[in-house]
């Protein structure tokens, strides 16, 4: 049985993506060793994927089985996956209610970042407090680390599944932007 933990999640999930969310919740067991339990990640290295839009986990999925998005722990659980496998792995997560990681923000630095976020509209995409939509992830909340390492995966061009959008987005991102950024974004709930 799908455990409903919010009510008002259950009642906008349509039944299909519920019957997905259900079958995902055994095949997402082997992902609790890095991710944590629901997706609640406690290890800055390794993203929390709680209240993700399905879409966005879905498509890293796909693109790191694809090989357009890479990474040595990563690319290896993907390489099994189905299609199906990954709508029911993105189901179930996207299911999960984000919860608070535990991040000591700087308060000069989140005022920097907010600024810095206005500046360049990052909201246009990502939408206000960083919630996400669709293809666009959601990064309020995201572990402080790993967010610094995508911003400089895609600056350095490491990380190009993006479709152009944050590789010219990070361009002009100091190493300091950057920092800032992450201390704004990581303290977003
Ligand atoms: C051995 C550790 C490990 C395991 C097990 C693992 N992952 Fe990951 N996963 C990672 C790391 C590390 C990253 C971040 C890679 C990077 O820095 O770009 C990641 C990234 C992801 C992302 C991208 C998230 C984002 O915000 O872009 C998704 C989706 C994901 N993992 C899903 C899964 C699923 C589903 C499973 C189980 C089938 C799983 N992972 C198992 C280590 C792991
Ligand atoms: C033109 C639209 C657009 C703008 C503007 C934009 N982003 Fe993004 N961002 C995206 C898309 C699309 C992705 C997902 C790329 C993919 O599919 O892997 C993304 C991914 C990210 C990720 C990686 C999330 C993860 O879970 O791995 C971070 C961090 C991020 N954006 C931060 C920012 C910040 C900070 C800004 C402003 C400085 C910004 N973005 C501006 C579209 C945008």
């Amino acid at each position: 049985m799908f455990a409903c933990v919010l009510a008002a999640a259950c009642l906008a999930l349509p039944a299909a993506a519920r019957a997905d969310a259900e079958a995902g919740k055994a095949k997402a067991v082997v992902c609790a060793a890095c991710h944590g339990p629901e997706g609640h990640s406690t290890n800055p290295e390794y993203p929390v994927l709680a209240g993700q839009t399905a879409r966005y986990l879905y498509l890293e999925l796909r693109d790191f089985k694809a090989g357009r998005r890479s990474d040595p722990r990563m690319s290896p659980m993907a390489a099994n996956l189905s299609p199906d496998d990954m709508h029911d792995l993105a189901d179930y997560f996207a299911a999960q209610p984000p919860a608070t990681i535990a991040f000591k923000a700087d308060s000069v630095k989140v005022d920097a970042g907010r600024k810095k976020s206005e500046e360049v509209l990052c909201t246009m995409c990502h939408l206000g407090g960083f919630s996400g939509q669709n293809e666009i992830p959601r990064i309020a909340g995201q572990h402080y680390q790993y967010i610094v390492k995508q911003l400089e995966d895609f600056r350095a061009r490491r990380r190009t599944n993006d479709a152009g959008s944050m590789t010219s987005v990070t361009k002009t991102l100091s190493d300091s932007d950057i920092e800032n950024l992450a201390n704004y974004i990581a303290n977003i709930q």
